[in-house]
């Protein structure tokens, strides 16, 4: 990874950028949740965990990162065209498991697109496996729905 880039974690100063970059990103999904308040109560729930990478004043990659006291969860994963290809998903990924295994979560999950071949490529090439026995079901939690 180039050497001047820094890494830290995210801040509630970071989340407009951080969602400017998820909303540009092809393949990350924005949905419930992902507005700034949102945001801002996942990192006070996390803290630490989630991290952006800043080139002097541009922001290069964020990742949100968090658990429940029993697994722990990446979410949205964007490195921005120009800094791609240089390791940083690699690394911050991996501080992100780190960071997961010294609050004691032995095991972490993340949802991607079934058509988002790149970055299973990518996730597969920081060893994380495919669970081809689960599907994902959802819903809203308002009761009509
Ligand atoms: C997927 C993504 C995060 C990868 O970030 P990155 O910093 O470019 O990845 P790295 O440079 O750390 O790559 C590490 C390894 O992953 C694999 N990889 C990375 N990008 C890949 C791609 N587009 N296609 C295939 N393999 C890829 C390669 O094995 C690479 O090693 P190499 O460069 O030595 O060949 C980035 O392309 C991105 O932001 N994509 C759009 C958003 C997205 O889809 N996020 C994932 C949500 S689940």
């Amino acid at each position: 990874m180039t050497t001047d880039l820094i890494i830290r974690p995210m801040t509630a100063g970071d989340i407009p950028e951080v969602i400017s970059l998820w909303r540009s990103s092809e393949g990350i999904g924005m949905a419930a949740g992902d507005d700034e308040a949102g945001i801002r109560a996942f990192l006070a729930r996390n803290p630490d965990l989630s991290l952006v990478v800043r080139d002097r004043d541009r922001l290069a990659a964020a990742i949100l990162c968090g658990h429940d006291g029993r697994r722990g969860y990446l979410h949205h994963l964007a490195v921005a065209p120009e800094f791609r290809r240089r390791g940083i998903g690699r690394e911050i990924a991996r501080r992100c498991v780190a960071g997961l295994n010294a609050a004691g979560i032995r095991k972490c999950h993340l949802l991607v697109y079934s058509r988002n071949t790149d970055a299973i490529e990518f996730w597969r090439s920081v060893n994380w496996g495919m669970r081809e026995d689960l599907r994902i079901m959802s819903r809203m939690t308002s009761p009509e729905l």
